[in-house]
C-alpha cells in the first residue's frame, strides 16, 4: 500500500479490542517520533509509553472516559519541556557537537542566540513553543502508525494538570501536551468505522501563486 492508502486507512479509532501491538512495531512508530523535525533541532519534548493497566485506568478518568485510554496496548504520552533552561539548549548543541565531531562558529553563534533568546522568556510562551514541536513528531507517529497497520487515536480530551501529577512530570520539568494510544480497532463497536473521512477538498485548502 502506499503512504496515501494507509492514511485513508486510519482514522481517529474510537473502540479498540485490546490486542497487544508487537515491541517492534511500538518501535518504529517512535522512532518516526524521534525523526522529527523540530525548531533549532532542540527536540523540546519525551514520549511517555504507558503500559501499566492502573496508569491507563487513572489517565482515562481524567480524559473524558475515552475507552481507547484503557483498551489500547500502548498509551504514547507526549509531553513539553516546561521552558526552554541554558542547560536544556546547551545539551541539544553539545551533543550535536559530539555527534559530528566538529565545533562550528556559525553554530557557536547561534547557540548564543537561542541563550541569550529563550530561557528569559515567559514559560508558559515556552511551553507553547515546546508543545508545538511535540505535535510535530505526533503527526510523524500517527503516520507511522498507519504505516505499520496499527491504529493510533489522536487526544487532546484530557486534562493536562492531572496527567502531569499521575505521571508526576513536573519534577521532571515537563507537561503533557497530547496523548495517543496505539491499539486494533474494535470494528463493531466503533460508530466511526463504516462512516467516509471527511476532508475539505484541495481547491479550498490550497491556494497557488504563480
Ligand atoms: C490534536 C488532536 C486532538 C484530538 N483529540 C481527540 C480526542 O480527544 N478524542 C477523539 O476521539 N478524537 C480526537 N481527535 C481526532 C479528530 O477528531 C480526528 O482526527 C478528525 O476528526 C479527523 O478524522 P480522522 O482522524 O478519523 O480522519 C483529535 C485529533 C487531533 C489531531
Amino acid at each position: 500500500m502506499e503512504l496515501l492508502d494507509k492514511l485513508n486507512w486510519r482514522y481517529a479509532t474510537k473502540a479498540m479490542n485490546g490486542e497487544s501491538v508487537a515491541e517492534e512495531k511500538v518501535a518504529k512508530i517512535i522512532e518516526a517520533a524521534r525523526l522529527a523535525p523540530t525548531s533549532s533541532g532542540l527536540q523540546p519534548f519525551e514520549i511517555i509509553v504507558v503500559k501499566n493497566k492502573e496508569l491507563k485506568e487513572k489517565i482515562k478518568a481524567v480524559g473524558w472516559n475515552q475507552s481507547v485510554i484503557t483498551d489500547c496496548s500502548h498509551l504514547l504520552v507526549f509531553a513539553a519541556w516546561d521552558t526552554y533552561t541554558e542547560d536544556r539548549i546547551n545539551y541539544m548543541f553539545d551533543l550535536t557537537n559530539e555527534i559530528r565531531g566538529f565545533k562550528n562558529e556559525g553554530w557557536e553563534n547561534y547557540r548564543q542566540m537561542l541563550l541569550g533568546a529563550y530561557p528569559q522568556k515567559d514559560a508558559e510562551e515556552n511551553f507553547n513553543h515546546a508543545a508545538r514541536q511535540a505535535y510535530i513528531a505526533f503527526g510523524m507517529a500517527i503516520a507511522a502508525a498507519a504505516f505499520e497497520g496499527v491504529d493510533a487515536t489522536p487526544i487532546e480530551g484530557f486534562d493536562p494538570a492531572s496527567v502531569d501529577e499521575i505521571l508526576d512530570l513536573k519534577s521532571k520539568g515537563l507537561r503533557s501536551a497530547i496523548l495517543l494510544p496505539l491499539g486494533y480497532r474494535n470494528a463493531e463497536n466503533d460508530w466511526l468505522e463504516p462512516l467516509v473521512k471527511v476532508r475539505k477538498s484541495t481547491e479550498d485548502l490550497v491556494t497557488v501563486m504563480e
